[in-house]
């Protein structure tokens, strides 16, 4: 009942704008508010409704005449031209409205990817954006002092006072406190690979995760460089998954987001966390691989980092390196949003400004 209530006032809605003399307008009223008009109609079959409901749809079919009823006046006053001039100005102008806004263009490319992968049976989750030193390291097989650290620059912060530490209980109570603090170092994540540890840690496989987000590094910023941008990473776990399915997934997924035509290739690389690993290339979607500026005459262009995720990383969250395998790959967000729309500057993104926002 709610919705044919609904669907009766869109109608009339959609009637009213089509109005041009008070002759329709008062077709208008009694083909709904009339003797035998719509809304009349309602009320005669209010009897069928649940008396529990009934005072609430009495309430709903009420309210709906009385913004009949006086739409319809205003549009005879309109029509008949008598109600022009209040405090000097038309009221039956329409009002000022507010500029429609739209998505960010990296959120736009950000739902491009998810929904991609939604179709292809990956859940969606999300991560923290303060994450610890195991989560977005050790854990992933990137141990201290080790020199691939230095590729994940990362910004640290200042450990938060923990509540046990400001009023303890105990001497005892203050040291566990303390130690807690020590033993979990806080920092700004600089990958979002930390959400495989995350999900692996608390599920079991098979898994099929997307997630997207912010990382921060502290780069000096420059036209390829920010110090916070987005990424996306994606992994799969299960029995026997090998690097075709790898293969098989990230082509499917680059057709779809760069067109049929595009090429791909892989380029062993090295991650702490997969192995093997590789970069992945698609061949240059401005020149066609024909060679370009954007593509520094190469044909071809580095869009993200992939793998088998390596059997320590998995050793770790509890599973069997020996029964269970998986892929993942990782990708910048800004870096995919840049090449879709020709942006050469990817400071642009964050400057909101809405001569550059308005494009997309
Ligand atoms: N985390 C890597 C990066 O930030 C990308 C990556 C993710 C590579 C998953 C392999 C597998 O560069």
């Amino acid at each position: 009942m709610q919705q044919k209530i609904k669907d009766i006032r869109e109608e009339f809605l959609k009637n009213l704008q089509k109005i041009s003399t008070p002759k329709e307008a008062e077709n208008l009223k009694i083909r709904f508010i009339g003797r035998n008009g719509k809304v009349t109609q309602l009320l005669k079959e209010i009897k069928n409704v649940l008396s529990a409901e009934r005072p609430l749809i009495g309430n709903l079919i009420n309210e709906l005449k009385k913004e009949i009823s006086q739409s319809i006046n205003q549009c005879f006053l309109a029509l008949s031209g008598e109600v022009k001039q209040e405090n000097g100005g038309d009221i039956t102008l329409p009002g000022k409205f507010s500029a429609l806004g739209h998505l960010h263009p990296i959120t736009q490319v950000i739902n491009q990817i998810e929904d991609i992968f939604r179709n292809l049976n990956f859940r969606i989750v999300d991560g923290s954006e303060i994450e610890t030193e195991y989560y977005n390291f050790e854990a992933l097989n990137i141990p201290l002092n080790h020199p691939s650290r230095d590729a994940f620059d990362t910004f640290y912060l200042k450990p938060p006072s923990h509540p046990a530490t400001q009023s303890p209980v105990t001497r005892k109570q203050k040291t566990e406190a303390q130690k807690k603090i020590k033993d979990c170092k806080l920092l700004l994540r600089s990958q979002t690979s930390t959400v495989q540890i995350r999900v692996m840690e608390k599920e079991k496989p098979p898994l099929r995760i997307i997630s997207a987000g912010k990382v921060y590094r502290p780069d000096a910023t420059d036209a390829s460089h920010s110090c916070m941008f987005h990424q996306v990473e994606g992994f799969m776990v299960d029995k026997e998954v090998n690097f075709t399915h790898l293969k098989g997934i990230l082509s499917l997924f680059i057709k779809e987001m760069f067109g049929k035509d595009v090429q791909m290739r892989f380029r062993p690389h090295y991650f702490p966390f997969t192995e093997p690993s590789a970069e992945v290339d698609i061949s240059c979607i401005l020149c066609q691989g024909k060679g370009c500026s954007v593509c520094k005459n190469k044909g071809w262009l580095e869009i993200l980092g992939a793998g088998m995720i390596n059997p320590r990383v998995l050793e770790r969250v509890g599973y069997d390196p020996d029964k269970i395998s998986g892929f993942a790959f990782g990708m910048g967000v800004e870096r995919i949003a840049m090449l879709k729309f020709n942006i050469q500057d990817i400071r642009l993104f964050f400057e909101n400004d809405i001569r550059f926002l308005k494009q997309f």
